[in-house]
């Protein structure tokens, strides 16, 4: 991907205030920036910095104070069916009582397909996420790294132009996490997706990204847009151990230092 392909995401003057008066919280304040068609950004910041409330805005599941949000150039009014989002926790977002098959199909609910495409499609989607053989099972007789991947392919099912993902690895062993982070970069490649993916890692947030997000605390706004000028093919050898990554890292880190230190700053003083 690259930076003259078309506009998908506009997010525009995002604010986000929870609770009013007194009580009022504002998380989110101007956050502004494009995301292009077929671009993979990670959005990094603090804990409690605001990020899931700005997918939540975003992806228009909770409405913003202010600001607006296009997709394709369109005012995007609610949640759209061309974006798809997945949560952290795997262990609530699959339904225990269905098998993975199920689980995934439950994404083409409002479809109206009959019933022996929605297997089709739904064993396909189980299939490019590495778990052909296992449709049959039950989220209890599965490891988190592959109920994750279940969660995943009920994202792919609908084909989405955009692809929300919310510190996805987050509760997943090491060695897991190493294979859904290619696994994702995989599909975001061969399917030309956009995606978004918020992380804590911030080794994970340059392997994956074309560009990072730096959210500043208290309230939340654009620090710094990072250009991860790696190239686009990744490896998890040679491209951690680059010194272009270390930089990148070092660079990340310290934005993210900076931001703990003034928002800190801030509390004491209030
Ligand atoms: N539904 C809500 N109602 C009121 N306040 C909320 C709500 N959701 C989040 N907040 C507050 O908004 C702020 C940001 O929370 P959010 O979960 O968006 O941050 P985050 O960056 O995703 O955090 P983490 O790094 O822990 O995942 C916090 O102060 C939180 O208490
Ligand atoms: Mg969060």
């Amino acid at each position: 991907m690259n930076t003259s392909s078309p506009v998908r995401l506009t997010i525009s003057d995002l604010s986000k205030t929870y609770g009013t008066g007194s009580a009022a919280n504002e998380v989110l304040r101007g956050i502004t920036f494009d995301v292009h068609v077929g671009e993979f950004v990670c959005l990094v910041g603090p804990s409690g910095a605001g990020k899931t409330t700005l997918l939540r805005c975003l992806t228009r599941l909770m409405p913003s104070t202010t600001g607006q949000v296009l997709l394709d150039g369109e005012k995007l009014t609610g949640p759209s069916s061309k974006i798809s989002i997945v949560f952290q926790e795997y262990t609530r977002s699959l339904m225990p009582w269905m098998t993975a098959e199920k689980n995934v199909a439950l994404a083409l609910t409002n479809r109206k397909l009959p019933r022996t495409e929605v297997r089709r499609l739904s064993r396909e989607a189980l299939a490019s996420v590495g778990l052909a053989g296992s449709e049959t099972k039950y989220p209890w007789q599965m490891s988190g790294g592959m109920q994750q991947r279940v969660a995943i392919a009920r994202a792919l099912i609908t084909e989405p132009e955009v692809l929300v993902m919310d510190e996805p690895f987050a509760s997943i062993d090491a060695q897991t996490r190493l294979e859904l982070e290619d696994l994702t970069l995989e599909l975001q490649r061969s399917r030309n997706m956009t995606v978004m993916l918020v992380t804590h890692d911030i080794d994970e947030a340059v392997y994956l990204s074309d560009r990072i997000v730096v959210l500043s605390k208290n309230p939340a706004t654009v620090q710094e847009i990072v250009n991860v000028d790696l190239g686009a093919e990744r490896d998890q050898f040679t491209t951690r151990e680059s010194h272009r990554f270390g930089e990148l890292r070092s660079h990340v880190l310290g934005l993210i230092r900076h931001s703990q230190e003034v928002a800190k700053a801030k509390v004491q003083q209030l």
